[in-house]
Protein backbone atom coordinates (compact mmCIF):
# COMPACT_ATOMS: atom_id res chain seq x y z
CA UNK A 1 0.00 0.00 0.00
CA UNK A 2 1.30 3.45 -0.97
CA UNK A 3 2.50 5.25 2.34
CA UNK A 4 1.05 8.34 0.80
CA UNK A 5 2.37 12.07 -0.18
CA UNK A 6 2.20 15.24 1.31
CA UNK A 7 1.65 18.60 -0.86
CA UNK A 8 2.53 21.96 0.67
CA UNK A 9 0.31 24.93 -0.84
CA UNK A 10 2.63 28.14 -0.55
CA UNK A 11 0.27 30.81 0.01
CA UNK A 12 3.13 33.92 -0.28
CA UNK A 13 2.64 36.30 2.74
CA UNK A 14 -0.14 34.00 4.26
CA UNK A 15 1.00 30.69 5.75
CA UNK A 16 0.39 27.82 3.71
CA UNK A 17 -0.96 24.63 4.14
CA UNK A 18 -0.08 21.13 3.91
CA UNK A 19 -2.53 18.60 1.68
CA UNK A 20 -2.06 14.89 3.17
CA UNK A 21 -3.32 12.02 0.44
CA UNK A 22 -2.65 8.86 3.08
CA UNK A 23 -4.84 5.61 3.07
CA UNK A 24 -5.99 5.76 6.64
CA UNK A 25 -5.51 9.47 7.24
CA UNK A 26 -9.22 9.70 8.38
CA UNK A 27 -8.40 7.84 11.76
CA UNK A 28 -5.56 9.64 12.19
CA UNK A 29 -6.99 12.84 12.13
CA UNK A 30 -7.53 13.69 15.69
CA UNK A 31 -3.44 13.03 16.40
CA UNK A 32 -2.70 15.88 13.37
CA UNK A 33 -5.05 17.99 15.15
CA UNK A 34 -3.48 18.10 18.44
CA UNK A 35 0.05 18.90 16.61
CA UNK A 36 -1.17 21.36 14.37
CA UNK A 37 -4.20 22.64 15.92
CA UNK A 38 -4.18 22.36 19.13
CA UNK A 39 -7.40 23.03 21.14
CA UNK A 40 -9.74 21.01 23.63
CA UNK A 41 -12.78 20.74 20.96
CA UNK A 42 -13.57 20.64 17.07
CA UNK A 43 -16.37 21.35 15.21
CA UNK A 44 -17.24 18.62 12.74
CA UNK A 45 -19.28 19.90 9.96
CA UNK A 46 -20.67 17.18 7.41
CA UNK A 47 -23.80 16.00 5.95
CA UNK A 48 -26.52 13.20 6.36
CA UNK A 49 -24.62 10.94 3.75
CA UNK A 50 -21.42 10.45 5.30
CA UNK A 51 -22.19 11.63 9.62
CA UNK A 52 -22.68 7.95 10.49
CA UNK A 53 -19.71 6.66 8.49
CA UNK A 54 -16.21 8.97 7.66
CA UNK A 55 -18.23 11.84 10.25
CA UNK A 56 -18.35 8.90 12.72
CA UNK A 57 -14.56 7.68 12.36
CA UNK A 58 -13.27 11.60 12.22
CA UNK A 59 -15.06 11.95 15.93
CA UNK A 60 -13.98 9.00 16.91
CA UNK A 61 -10.67 9.78 15.97
CA UNK A 62 -11.04 13.75 18.08
CA UNK A 63 -12.28 11.88 20.74
CA UNK A 64 -9.45 9.68 20.91
CA UNK A 65 -7.04 12.18 20.38
CA UNK A 66 -8.87 14.10 23.94
CA UNK A 67 -10.73 16.99 21.86
CA UNK A 68 -14.09 17.33 22.38
CA UNK A 69 -15.95 16.95 19.06
CA UNK A 70 -19.16 19.25 18.01
CA UNK A 71 -20.93 17.61 15.02
CA UNK A 72 -23.45 19.42 13.21
CA UNK A 73 -25.06 17.86 10.02
CA UNK A 74 -26.38 19.44 7.17
CA UNK A 75 -29.21 17.52 4.99
CA UNK A 76 -26.73 16.37 1.90
CA UNK A 77 -27.16 17.55 -1.39
CA UNK A 78 -26.60 20.52 -3.56
CA UNK A 79 -29.80 21.97 -2.98
CA UNK A 80 -29.33 22.55 0.85
CA UNK A 81 -26.54 24.58 0.08
CA UNK A 82 -27.56 27.81 1.19
CA UNK A 83 -27.73 30.38 4.68
CA UNK A 84 -30.91 28.43 5.75
CA UNK A 85 -29.09 25.55 6.21
CA UNK A 86 -26.01 27.03 7.35
CA UNK A 87 -28.12 28.87 10.41
CA UNK A 88 -28.67 25.60 12.43
CA UNK A 89 -24.75 25.31 12.33
CA UNK A 90 -23.87 28.36 13.72
CA UNK A 91 -26.27 27.84 16.19
CA UNK A 92 -24.86 24.38 17.01
CA UNK A 93 -21.15 25.38 16.91
CA UNK A 94 -21.65 29.02 18.74
CA UNK A 95 -24.13 27.35 21.81
CA UNK A 96 -21.06 24.88 22.43
CA UNK A 97 -18.79 28.67 23.49
CA UNK A 98 -15.78 28.01 21.27
CA UNK A 99 -12.86 29.65 21.13
CA UNK A 100 -11.33 32.09 18.36
CA UNK A 101 -8.78 28.85 18.22
CA UNK A 102 -11.32 26.25 17.98
CA UNK A 103 -11.20 24.49 14.58
CA UNK A 104 -13.56 23.55 12.21
CA UNK A 105 -13.19 20.46 10.12
CA UNK A 106 -15.40 20.09 7.19
CA UNK A 107 -15.87 16.19 6.38
CA UNK A 108 -17.80 14.86 2.85
CA UNK A 109 -18.19 16.55 -0.58
CA UNK A 110 -17.49 19.69 -2.35
CA UNK A 111 -21.14 20.83 -0.66
CA UNK A 112 -19.96 19.89 2.72
CA UNK A 113 -16.33 21.55 2.44
CA UNK A 114 -18.33 24.78 0.91
CA UNK A 115 -20.14 25.65 3.63
CA UNK A 116 -18.45 24.48 6.52
CA UNK A 117 -15.62 26.84 5.20
CA UNK A 118 -17.67 29.69 5.02
CA UNK A 119 -18.89 28.66 8.45
CA UNK A 120 -15.26 28.53 9.28
CA UNK A 121 -14.48 31.97 7.59
CA UNK A 122 -17.77 33.78 9.61
CA UNK A 123 -17.58 32.28 12.74
CA UNK A 124 -15.95 34.75 15.53
CA UNK A 125 -14.64 36.40 11.87
CA UNK A 126 -12.93 33.37 11.29
CA UNK A 127 -11.53 30.18 12.94
CA UNK A 128 -9.14 27.75 11.79
CA UNK A 129 -9.97 25.35 9.08
CA UNK A 130 -9.69 21.58 7.87
CA UNK A 131 -11.06 20.23 5.01
CA UNK A 132 -11.61 16.11 5.05
CA UNK A 133 -12.97 15.81 1.77
CA UNK A 134 -14.93 12.72 0.60
CA UNK A 135 -15.73 12.70 -2.79
CA UNK A 136 -13.16 12.18 -5.49
CA UNK A 137 -14.17 15.95 -6.65
CA UNK A 138 -13.81 17.20 -3.50
CA UNK A 139 -10.34 15.97 -3.28
CA UNK A 140 -8.41 17.09 -6.15
CA UNK A 141 -11.18 20.59 -6.87
CA UNK A 142 -13.33 21.84 -4.15
CA UNK A 143 -11.10 21.46 -1.05
CA UNK A 144 -7.95 23.37 -2.30
CA UNK A 145 -8.16 26.51 -3.06
CA UNK A 146 -9.56 28.44 -0.62
CA UNK A 147 -13.09 29.59 -2.58
CA UNK A 148 -16.10 28.42 0.29
CA UNK A 149 -19.89 30.04 -0.07
CA UNK A 150 -23.45 28.99 -0.43
CA UNK A 151 -25.75 29.26 -3.57
CA UNK A 152 -28.79 31.91 -3.18
CA UNK A 153 -31.75 31.57 -4.96
CA UNK A 154 -30.09 34.27 -7.92
CA UNK A 155 -27.36 31.96 -8.42
CA UNK A 156 -24.45 29.05 -7.45
CA UNK A 157 -21.80 30.44 -5.03
CA UNK A 158 -23.13 33.90 -5.22
CA UNK A 159 -22.04 34.23 -1.57
CA UNK A 160 -19.10 33.37 0.19
CA UNK A 161 -15.84 34.31 0.98
CA UNK A 162 -11.77 33.31 0.47
CA UNK A 163 -10.67 30.95 3.45
CA UNK A 164 -8.10 29.05 3.32
CA UNK A 165 -8.14 25.67 4.80
CA UNK A 166 -5.22 25.00 7.41
CA UNK A 167 -4.43 21.89 6.27
CA UNK A 168 -6.82 18.62 3.76
CA UNK A 169 -6.97 15.21 4.86
CA UNK A 170 -7.59 12.91 1.95
CA UNK A 171 -7.99 9.40 2.48
CA UNK A 172 -8.74 7.88 -0.54
CA UNK A 173 -10.24 4.80 1.37
CA UNK A 174 -13.52 6.41 1.73
CA UNK A 175 -13.75 6.39 -1.65
CA UNK A 176 -15.03 2.85 -1.38
CA UNK A 177 -18.55 3.96 -0.37
CA UNK A 178 -18.78 6.89 -3.47
CA UNK A 179 -21.65 5.92 -5.42
CA UNK A 180 -20.08 5.75 -9.33
CA UNK A 181 -21.71 8.44 -10.64
CA UNK A 182 -20.10 10.78 -8.36
CA UNK A 183 -16.91 9.21 -8.93
CA UNK A 184 -16.87 9.47 -12.52
CA UNK A 185 -17.92 13.26 -11.69
CA UNK A 186 -14.62 13.64 -10.20
CA UNK A 187 -12.95 11.77 -13.08
CA UNK A 188 -14.01 15.09 -15.35
CA UNK A 189 -12.21 17.25 -13.26
CA UNK A 190 -8.87 15.06 -13.29
CA UNK A 191 -8.86 14.68 -17.05
CA UNK A 192 -9.38 18.56 -17.36
CA UNK A 193 -6.29 19.05 -15.03
CA UNK A 194 -4.25 16.81 -17.42
CA UNK A 195 -5.14 18.16 -20.30
CA UNK A 196 -4.82 21.49 -19.87
CA UNK A 197 -1.16 21.45 -17.60
CA UNK A 198 0.60 17.47 -18.44
CA UNK A 199 0.25 15.44 -21.30
CA UNK A 200 2.50 13.24 -20.22
CA UNK A 201 -0.17 12.52 -17.28
CA UNK A 202 -2.69 12.49 -19.39
CA UNK A 203 -0.92 9.30 -21.57
CA UNK A 204 -0.44 7.55 -17.82
CA UNK A 205 -3.81 7.90 -17.44
CA UNK A 206 -4.84 6.40 -21.16
CA UNK A 207 -2.93 3.26 -19.61
CA UNK A 208 -4.34 3.17 -16.24
CA UNK A 209 -7.48 4.02 -16.70
CA UNK A 210 -8.91 0.36 -16.05
CA UNK A 211 -7.83 0.54 -12.52
CA UNK A 212 -8.69 3.83 -11.29
CA UNK A 213 -12.19 2.54 -12.84
CA UNK A 214 -11.47 -0.48 -10.97
CA UNK A 215 -10.48 1.81 -7.60
CA UNK A 216 -7.07 -0.24 -7.23
CA UNK A 217 -5.77 1.53 -3.70
CA UNK A 218 -2.40 2.60 -5.33
CA UNK A 219 -4.01 3.80 -8.42
CA UNK A 220 -6.57 6.01 -6.08
CA UNK A 221 -3.59 7.30 -4.23
CA UNK A 222 -1.28 8.13 -7.08
CA UNK A 223 -4.42 9.80 -9.09
CA UNK A 224 -5.28 12.17 -6.16
CA UNK A 225 -1.60 13.05 -5.22
CA UNK A 226 -1.02 14.12 -8.80
CA UNK A 227 -4.21 15.83 -9.13
CA UNK A 228 -4.23 17.72 -5.79
CA UNK A 229 -1.13 18.62 -6.71
CA UNK A 230 -1.99 20.54 -9.99
CA UNK A 231 -5.27 22.21 -8.67
CA UNK A 232 -2.60 23.56 -5.65
CA UNK A 233 0.12 24.79 -7.89
CA UNK A 234 -2.53 26.43 -10.30
CA UNK A 235 -4.19 28.28 -7.16
CA UNK A 236 -0.73 29.15 -6.03
CA UNK A 237 0.11 30.75 -8.91
CA UNK A 238 -2.95 32.71 -8.80
CA UNK A 239 -4.90 32.59 -5.42
CA UNK A 240 -7.49 35.72 -6.08
CA UNK A 241 -8.29 34.34 -9.76
CA UNK A 242 -6.90 36.97 -11.16
CA UNK A 243 -5.52 34.91 -14.39
CA UNK A 244 -4.06 31.73 -14.75
CA UNK A 245 -6.62 30.27 -12.47
CA UNK A 246 -9.01 30.64 -15.64
CA UNK A 247 -7.58 27.95 -16.88
CA UNK A 248 -9.48 25.30 -14.60
CA UNK A 249 -12.56 26.41 -16.09
CA UNK A 250 -11.60 24.43 -19.71
CA UNK A 251 -14.53 22.22 -20.37
CA UNK A 252 -17.00 24.13 -17.84
CA UNK A 253 -18.44 27.26 -19.68
CA UNK A 254 -20.07 25.02 -22.53
CA UNK A 255 -20.63 22.46 -18.96
CA UNK A 256 -22.01 25.32 -16.52
CA UNK A 257 -24.98 25.96 -19.35
CA UNK A 258 -25.53 22.61 -20.33
CA UNK A 259 -25.89 21.53 -16.53
CA UNK A 260 -28.47 24.14 -15.87
CA UNK A 261 -30.61 24.24 -19.15
CA UNK A 262 -30.71 20.24 -18.27
CA UNK A 263 -31.94 21.47 -15.02
CA UNK A 264 -29.08 19.46 -13.40
CA UNK A 265 -29.69 16.32 -14.98
CA UNK A 266 -27.13 16.04 -16.10
CA UNK A 267 -24.54 16.01 -13.06
CA UNK A 268 -21.22 18.32 -12.95
CA UNK A 269 -18.78 15.95 -14.12
CA UNK A 270 -21.25 14.39 -16.86
CA UNK A 271 -21.97 18.75 -18.54
CA UNK A 272 -18.12 19.20 -17.93
CA UNK A 273 -17.01 15.79 -19.72
CA UNK A 274 -19.66 16.69 -22.56
CA UNK A 275 -17.85 20.61 -22.63
CA UNK A 276 -14.76 19.74 -22.69
CA UNK A 277 -15.51 17.33 -25.71
CA UNK A 278 -17.18 20.62 -27.09
CA UNK A 279 -13.85 22.76 -26.23
CA UNK A 280 -11.74 19.74 -27.98
CA UNK A 281 -13.91 20.28 -31.23
CA UNK A 282 -13.56 24.71 -31.05
CA UNK A 283 -10.19 23.75 -30.43
CA UNK A 284 -9.45 21.21 -33.61
CA UNK A 285 -11.64 23.50 -35.55
CA UNK A 286 -9.39 26.47 -34.57
CA UNK A 287 -6.88 24.15 -35.68
CA UNK A 288 -4.57 24.02 -32.21
CA UNK A 289 -5.17 20.83 -32.12
CA UNK A 290 -4.90 17.91 -34.75
CA UNK A 291 -7.64 15.18 -35.26
CA UNK A 292 -5.77 12.44 -33.50
CA UNK A 293 -5.48 14.48 -30.27
CA UNK A 294 -9.13 15.36 -30.10
CA UNK A 295 -10.40 11.58 -30.97
CA UNK A 296 -7.90 10.20 -28.05
CA UNK A 297 -9.64 13.12 -25.45
CA UNK A 298 -12.83 11.83 -26.72
CA UNK A 299 -11.94 8.50 -25.85
CA UNK A 300 -10.77 9.24 -22.40
CA UNK A 301 -13.96 10.71 -21.52
CA UNK A 302 -15.54 7.74 -22.83
CA UNK A 303 -12.98 5.08 -20.81
CA UNK A 304 -14.38 7.28 -17.92
CA UNK A 305 -17.98 6.31 -18.35
CA UNK A 306 -18.97 9.77 -18.99
CA UNK A 307 -20.73 11.26 -21.85
CA UNK A 308 -19.24 12.91 -25.20
CA UNK A 309 -22.31 12.99 -27.29
CA UNK A 310 -26.43 11.95 -26.82
CA UNK A 311 -27.04 15.83 -26.37
CA UNK A 312 -30.87 16.23 -26.71
CA UNK A 313 -31.16 20.04 -25.14
CA UNK A 314 -31.93 23.03 -27.18
CA UNK A 315 -28.76 24.09 -28.91
CA UNK A 316 -29.65 27.92 -28.89
CA UNK A 317 -30.59 27.33 -25.44
CA UNK A 318 -27.27 26.37 -24.77
CA UNK A 319 -25.81 28.97 -26.34
CA UNK A 320 -27.63 31.71 -24.47
CA UNK A 321 -26.90 30.44 -21.25
CA UNK A 322 -23.03 30.58 -22.04
CA UNK A 323 -23.29 34.49 -22.09
CA UNK A 324 -24.52 34.42 -18.61
CA UNK A 325 -21.69 32.73 -17.17
CA UNK A 326 -19.86 34.29 -13.93
CA UNK A 327 -16.64 34.57 -16.79
CA UNK A 328 -17.91 36.61 -19.54
CA UNK A 329 -16.00 39.58 -19.21
CA UNK A 330 -17.27 42.40 -21.24
CA UNK A 331 -19.90 40.80 -23.44
CA UNK A 332 -16.82 38.81 -24.46
CA UNK A 333 -17.01 34.72 -24.06
CA UNK A 334 -13.69 33.58 -22.68
CA UNK A 335 -13.59 30.67 -23.86
CA UNK A 336 -10.47 27.87 -22.07
CA UNK A 337 -9.46 26.14 -25.31
CA UNK A 338 -5.82 23.82 -25.59
CA UNK A 339 -3.47 24.46 -27.94
CA UNK A 340 -1.96 20.80 -27.31
CA UNK A 341 -2.86 18.61 -25.13
CA UNK A 342 -1.46 19.25 -21.32
CA UNK A 343 -1.73 23.12 -22.70
CA UNK A 344 -4.41 25.73 -22.31
CA UNK A 345 -5.58 28.91 -23.78
CA UNK A 346 -7.46 31.32 -23.32
CA UNK A 347 -9.85 33.04 -26.01
CA UNK A 348 -11.97 35.46 -26.59
CA UNK A 349 -12.74 35.24 -30.36
CA UNK A 350 -14.47 32.30 -30.85
CA UNK A 351 -16.87 32.91 -34.00
CA UNK A 352 -20.57 32.49 -32.67
CA UNK A 353 -21.04 30.12 -34.90
CA UNK A 354 -18.54 27.13 -34.32
CA UNK A 355 -19.63 27.93 -30.77
CA UNK A 356 -23.07 26.40 -32.29
CA UNK A 357 -21.58 23.82 -34.58
CA UNK A 358 -19.62 22.23 -31.11
CA UNK A 359 -23.11 22.32 -29.28
CA UNK A 360 -24.33 20.33 -32.13
CA UNK A 361 -21.27 18.62 -32.15
CA UNK A 362 -22.61 17.04 -28.76
CA UNK A 363 -25.86 16.11 -30.43
CA UNK A 364 -24.44 12.47 -32.48
N1 LIG B 1 -14.68 25.65 -3.58
C1 LIG B 1 -14.31 25.29 -4.79
O1 LIG B 1 -13.27 25.69 -5.29
C2 LIG B 1 -15.18 24.33 -5.54
C3 LIG B 1 -14.69 23.72 -6.70
C4 LIG B 1 -15.51 22.80 -7.35
C5 LIG B 1 -16.77 22.51 -6.84
N2 LIG B 1 -17.21 23.13 -5.72
C6 LIG B 1 -18.53 22.83 -5.16
O2 LIG B 1 -18.55 21.47 -4.77
C7 LIG B 1 -19.90 21.01 -4.84
C8 LIG B 1 -19.90 19.66 -5.51
O3 LIG B 1 -19.12 18.78 -4.76
P1 LIG B 1 -19.41 17.21 -4.75
O4 LIG B 1 -19.48 16.72 -6.13
O5 LIG B 1 -18.42 16.61 -3.83
O6 LIG B 1 -20.90 17.16 -4.22
P2 LIG B 1 -21.57 16.72 -2.82
O7 LIG B 1 -20.88 17.35 -1.68
O8 LIG B 1 -23.00 16.99 -2.97
O9 LIG B 1 -21.32 15.16 -2.77
C9 LIG B 1 -21.94 14.33 -3.71
C10 LIG B 1 -22.77 13.25 -3.02
O10 LIG B 1 -21.91 12.24 -2.49
C11 LIG B 1 -22.21 12.02 -1.11
N3 LIG B 1 -20.94 11.58 -0.52
C12 LIG B 1 -19.85 12.33 -0.25
N4 LIG B 1 -18.82 11.55 0.10
C13 LIG B 1 -19.27 10.28 0.08
C14 LIG B 1 -18.66 9.02 0.34
N5 LIG B 1 -17.36 8.91 0.62
N6 LIG B 1 -19.43 7.92 0.25
C15 LIG B 1 -20.75 8.02 -0.11
N7 LIG B 1 -21.35 9.17 -0.40
C16 LIG B 1 -20.62 10.28 -0.30
C17 LIG B 1 -22.75 13.32 -0.64
O11 LIG B 1 -23.53 13.17 0.51
C18 LIG B 1 -23.59 13.76 -1.84
O12 LIG B 1 -24.81 13.08 -1.84
C19 LIG B 1 -20.69 22.06 -5.57
O13 LIG B 1 -21.49 22.75 -4.65
C20 LIG B 1 -19.64 22.98 -6.14
O14 LIG B 1 -20.07 24.32 -6.23
C21 LIG B 1 -16.44 24.02 -5.06
ZN1 LIG C 1 -15.86 21.51 -12.19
Amino acid sequence: MSAGEVIHVNLGDQHGYDILVRPGILRQAGEWLRENLPSGKAAIVTDSNVADTHGKVLSESLSAAGITPIVAVIPAGEKHKNLHHLLPVYDQILSAKIERSTPLLAVGGGVVGDMGGFAAATILRGIPFVQVPTTLLAMVDASIGGKTGVDHAAGKNLIGAFWQPRGVLIDPGVLATLPPREFRSGLAECIKHNLIRDAAAFAEMEKDIDRIIGKDADALTDLIAHNARIKARVVEADPLEKGERAHLNFGHTFGHAIESVSGFSYSHGESVALGMTAAAFVSRELKLIDEPSRLRIVKIIQNAGLPTGGLSLDVPEITAAMKFDKKVKAGKIRFVLLDGIGRAVVRDDVPPELVQRAVESLRG
